[in-house]
C-alpha cells in the first residue's frame, strides 16, 4: 500500500501490472486482468466470449447468487441443475439433461473451497460444442487431481472480496485466461472500451485498484499456508463430529485439493437445521447459512429473461433447507475450534 501511495498511481498502474503477473504465474495461466468483482469478472466473461441475448447458460441451482445474476446481467438465460447430493458440486448428468440448441455455456461453481468434476464437464462441453466458464470465488488454491482450475476452460473466475479465501479490504475479482481475444477484449471492456488514450467503443468501468492489488499481491505469497491451515480444521472438524449421527460431513473428493473456504455440514433431518444453528449462535458459534435459498427459490425468480430449471432439483433443495457452515478461517484457534465442535455434539442433550 506503502509502495502505491508513493507512486501516485491508483488505477491500471504498475502494482495492478505486477499482480496480474503474480496470479497468472500462481493460476499457471497465460493471461490475468484485474476487474471490480466477482461478479463483474463473470459477466465480462461471457461479453468478451460471445454470449448474450437468447443464449442459455448450464449453472448450479446451488450457488450464491451472484453466479446467476452475472447471467441475466449478460442477457442471457440461466439453466438450472442439479448438485450432486455428497460434493454439492454441480452433477455432470443434470448438466448433460439441460442442453439444448440454445444453450451455449456451462458455467460450474467451486463451490465450498472444492472443484467441480472439469474432467466429465469438459467432456460434455465438447461433445456439444460449449463454452466453460469457471466461477472460481470460493475457491482459490485448490485444484483436481490431475488438472488444475483454468486448465480445462475457456475462462476463470474469482473474487477478491474481503471474506474469500483470496480477500483484499474491500472488493475485488479477476479472469484468468488461456484465450488471448478473452484477455484483450476485458481489458477494453473493464476501461470504458478503450485500449489507447481518448478512443472508447461500447464498454464500462470495472477495474481493480492497485491498492487492493498491493495488497492482494501481498497476501498471495501466504495463500498455499493459508490453505494447508483449512484442511486442518477441517480435518479436526472431522474427526470431532464424526459420532454426530444428525449430520452429513463435507465430502472431499479423492486427490483433489478442497481448500474448505466453508465447512459446510447439514443435519440428515432439515427440520433440525434451524434447531441446530439457533443453539450454536446462543452459545457464540458463530455458524450461517450458504446458502439457505437455492437460485430458483429467490424471489422474482426468473426475472423476465428466460431463466428456468432444468430436471428435479431435490439435492439442491435438500442443502439449502439443511446446510450449517461452521467457522472457518486459517486464523481459528484449535481451542476454538474444539469449541464449536463440542457445541455440535452437545445440541441432542437441549434439543
Ligand atoms: C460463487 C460466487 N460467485 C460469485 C461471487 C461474486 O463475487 P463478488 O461479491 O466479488 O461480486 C461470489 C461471492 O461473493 C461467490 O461466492
Amino acid at each position: 500500500m506503502q509502495e502505491v501511495i508513493s507512486s501516485g498511481q491508483y488505477i491500471q498502474g504498475p502494482m495492478l501490472k505486477k499482480f496480474e503477473e503474480e496470479l497468472s504465474a500462481y493460476t499457471g495461466a497465460k493471461y490475468a486482468i484485474g476487474v471490480g468483482n466477482g461478479t463483474d469478472a463473470l459477466w465480462l466473461s461471457f461479453m468478451a466470449l460471445g454470449l448474450g441475448e437468447g443464449d442459455e447458460i448450464i449453472t448450479n441451482a446451488n450457488t450464491f447468487f451472484a453466479t446467476a445474476e452475472a447471467i441475466w446481467i449478460a442477457g442471457c438465460a440461466a439453466v438450472l441443475v442439479d448438485c450432486d447430493p455428497k460434493t454439492k458440486c454441480i452433477d455432470p448428468q443434470a448438466i448433460r439433461k439441460a442442453i439444448t440448441k440454445r444453450t451455449k455455456a456451462i458455467v460450474p461453481v467451486h463451490l465450498y473451497g472444492q472443484c467441480a468434476p472439469m474432467r466429465e464437464i469438459r467432456q460434455i462441453a465438447d461433445e456439444y460444442g460449449l463454452l466453460v466458464i469457471e466461477d472460481n470465488a470460493q475457491a482459490m488454491g485448490a485444484r483436481g487431481d490431475d488438472f488444475r482450475i483454468g486448465e480445462l476452460s475457456d475462462a476463470v473466475t474469482t473474487s477478491f472480496i474481503i471474506q474469500k479465501n483470496l480477500g483484499t479490504f474491500g472488493d475485488g475479482g479477476a479472469v484468468w485466461t488461456k484465450h488471448q481475444y478473452v484477455n484483450d477484449k476485458i481489458r477494453k471492456l473493464r476501461n470504458h472500451g478503450s485500449s489507447r488514450r481518448d478512443m472508447h467503443s461500447f464498454g464500462f468501468n470495472s477495474r481493480l485498484d492497485d491498492l487492493h492489488a498491493g495488497i492482494l499481491s501481498a497476501k498471495l505469497k501466504h495463500l498455499d499456508k493459508w490453505s494447508d491451515r483449512r484442511i486442518e480444521i477441517a480435518k479436526k472438524y472431522a474427526e470431532g463430529l464424526k459420532h454426530c449421527d444428525f449430520l452429513d460431513l463435507p465430502y472431499a473428493r479423492q486427490g483433489y485439493r478442497h481448500v474448505f473456504h466453508l465447512y459446510e455440514i447439514e443435519t440428515k433431518n432439515p427440520a433440525d437445521r434451524n434447531k441446530l444453528l439457533e443453539y450454536l449462535v446462543k452459545n457464540d458459534v458463530d455458524a450461517k447459512t450458504h446458502y439457505s435459498i437455492a437460485i430458483h427459490q429467490q424471489e422474482g425468480f426468473p426475472w423476465g429473461k428466460e431463466a428456468r430449471l432444468s430436471g428435479p432439483l431435490v439435492n439442491a433443495e435438500k442443502n439449502a433447507a439443511s446446510c450449517i457452515s461452521l467457522p472457518m478461517f486459517p486464523e481459528l484457534t484449535d481451542e476454538e475450534v474444539q469449541y464449536a465442535i463440542k457445541a455440535v455434539c452437545d445440541w441432542p442433550k437441549h434439543k
